[in-house]
């Protein structure tokens, strides 16, 4: 069920020079959502008529919490926005990781989240009941690297060496010598193609959540559309779309 609406702005505060993290309530919209799900947020200036999709980064009772960097004019319109103001929202939108399988299936798993891929990872790292060790990667400020669940092991990478491994959350892994039998990660696409291929050679299962540019976020329009491999059973092309069938998929059914 996906809820629209006119919601006022709890907080929103900048985390580093251009990440901002910003909360809501919403009583529906908390109820429903699942880690890897988002939020399709409007812009108040009405030229800016197509939502931003930004993921659900924790849950906390009524309250969401998105963080996002200013990518472009709407994100940036966003970060303008003080307490007390109202947005359009709907959401939970798209399908989320199924924690209960994963915490039934798997006795461990890494978590990898690049940039603004991390945001998810937070909540689904609080949902999960299993040995959880989370790879993040950075340009070079941190920003969410303590929110996460108390009992999942927090590893590093920076490019610019700062912190943690220099390089990136692969070079990570490595470092840390950790194993695990389940993948999930959320990136830039280098980052996402690396992992499908270190996944594919230990013979791991792994889901990606996918960040492809949307315009209705909704299912509509195609705008999101990412390849395949089985052909659709409605369209016969190998195509599924990330903003309704996504943003989170079985890496094997994917090609990036
Ligand atoms: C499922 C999903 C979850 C995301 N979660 C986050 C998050 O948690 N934090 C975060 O910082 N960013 C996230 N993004 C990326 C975020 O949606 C874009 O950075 C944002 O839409 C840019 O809007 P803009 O107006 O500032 O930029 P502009 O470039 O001016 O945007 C122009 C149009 O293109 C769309 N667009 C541009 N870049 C993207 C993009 N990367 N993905 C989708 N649409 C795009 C915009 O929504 C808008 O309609 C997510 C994207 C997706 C698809
Ligand atoms: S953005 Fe329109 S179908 Fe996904």
């Amino acid at each position: 069920m996906l809820y629209h609406e006119n919601v006022s702005v709890i907080r929103n505060e900048s985390l580093t020079n251009d990440i901002y993290d910003m909360r809501f309530r919403s009583r529906d919209i908390s109820a429903a959502a699942k880690p890897g799900q988002f939020i399709n947020v409007y812009c108040n200036d009405s030229s800016r008529l197509l939502p931003r999709p930004i993921s659900i980064c924790e849950v906390n009772g009524e309250e969401i919490r998105i963080v996002y960097r200013v990518a472009g004019k709407g994100t940036k319109e966003l970060s303008g926005i003080r307490p007390g103001e109202k947005i359009n929202v709907t959401g939970p939108a798209g399908n989320g990781y199924d924690v209960d399988m994963i915490n039934q299936t798997y006795s461990s798993v890494m978590l990898f989240g690049g940039g603004v891929g991390i945001p998810p990872m937070v909540e689904l790292s609080k949902r999960l009941k299993i040995k959880t060790d989370v790879f993040l990667g950075y340009r070079d400020c941190l920003f969410l690297n303590e929110d996460f669940c108390d009992d999942a092991n927090i590893h590093i990478a920076t490019e610019d060496g700062s912190a943690g491994t220099r390089g990136n959350v692969l070079d990570a892994l490595k470092a840390s010598g950790v194993d695990a039998d389940l993948i999930c990660a959320c990136g830039p696409l280098p980052m996402l193609r690396a992992i499908k291929k270190y996944a594919e050679e230990s013979g791991k299962k792994a889901y990606y959540s996918m960040e492809e540019r949307m315009a209705c976020g909704v299912g509509a329009c195609l705008g999101c559309v990412c390849k395949t491999v089985e052909k659709d059973g409605h369209s016969k092309v190998n195509n599924t779309r990330v903003c309704a069938d996504g943003p989170v998929f079985d890496a094997s059914a994917i090609i990036i």
